[in-house]
């Protein structure tokens, strides 16, 4: 929301654009094409967001420049910010293809909009910093953080250069504002938790064991005869139920959201709780080792084997 509204403000610009599948909190311009929850329920534009404001979100197809240009084409002029999320992990784990994100950020650059990377899953997850550094060209002028950086309590961050920040009260006229803001508690469990990730190794050890994961559930599937795949970037990861090839929300909903929920309840009866949905992520953490992914493998291939109704 603070991120829109800076970016409305810098650019003097009212729309922005945001991608099919991609969630970004629960603020009304935001709720247009969601994914996560949204997309579960089938609700991905919520019921109580005003027409006049939903309409003000263009939407676009992620993985798509062509859909892109289609939306500066149709408001020339108009699109303040294209917000982003830069290895989405809401419609399921979609990793960007090659060059995407480079060329979407020259041309947010060539419209005059800003582009706004959302990090809030991302952002020192799958390296020490944002995803998007990762990325050959990709120029963000707006960064949005939380989760990781708050250790685990409520937190939400947007960062920038100073000439964009400044827009922010008390120095400029955007405001912002929240009881909570600065909370201190959260900031001290934020610092402690990025003093934990910089220890050498984590990165490392974190790449290792979602790997071990995902070539394990790719076998599973293999070895069950079943349409499906796992799309994976560092330790987040999805593995899709019904489709070999997922990377838009489009083919994320052609998945077979019933069955994932029959192998979620299988799982979970074998102790193993992943995201209650095919439209969520799978967070490796540090404290999986081999015999927690190992374990994680075999009941998946039970799981599997055990809801085929073929
Ligand atoms: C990519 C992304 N952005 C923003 C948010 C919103 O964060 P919060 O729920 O803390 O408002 C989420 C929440 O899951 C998210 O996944």
């Amino acid at each position: 929301m603070t991120a829109l509204r800076l970016a409305r403000a810098a650019t003097g610009r009212p729309r922005i654009l945001k991608f099919d599948g991609c969630y970004h909190g629960h603020s009304d311009a935001l709720l247009v094409r969601a994914g996560s929850g949204g997309m579960t329920l089938g609700i991905a534009d919520s019921a109580g967001v005003p027409d006049a404001i939903a309409g003000l979100t263009a939407v676009a197809r992620y993985n798509s420049l062509a859909s892109v240009e289609q939306c500066f084409a149709a408001f020339p002029g108009e699109i303040a910010a294209v917000i982003v999320e830069p290895v989405p992990a809401n419609m399921g784990v979609v990793p960007p293809g090659e060059n995407f994100l480079g060329e979407l950020s020259a041309l947010t650059h060539r419209h005059g909009a800003l582009l706004i990377c959302d990090e809030v899953i991302t952002g020192f997850r799958l390296r020490y910093g944002a995803a998007y550094e990762s990325y050959r060209s990709a120029d963000p002028h707006l960064l949005m953080f939380g989760k990781v950086i708050g250790g685990g309590l409520p937190i939400g961050a947007v960062a920038g250069r100073a000439e964009l920040m400044d827009l922010l009260a008390p120095l400029g006229p955007v405001y912002q504002a929240g009881t909570l803001s600065g909370n201190p508690l959260s900031v001290r469990a934020g610092i402690e938790t990025l003093k934990i990730l910089r220890q050498p190794g984590i990165y490392e050890n974190l790449e290792s064991a979602a790997a071990r994961l995902a070539d394990g559930l790719r076998m599973a599937l293999r070895q069950n005869h079943q349409l499906g795949c796992v799309n994976r970037s560092g330790s987040l990861l999805t593995m899709f139920i019904g489709e070999n090839n997922v990377t838009d929300a489009e083919s994320a909903r052609r998945c077979d959201s019933k069955r994932f929920a029959r192998i979620f309840h299988r799982l979970l009866e074998r102790g193993i709780y992943v995201p209650p949905s095919q439209f969520e992520a799978m967070f490796v953490s540090i404290a999986h080792g081999k015999a927690e992914i190992d374990r994680t493998i075999e009941a998946a291939d039970e799981a599997l084997r055990a809801t085929d109704d073929r």
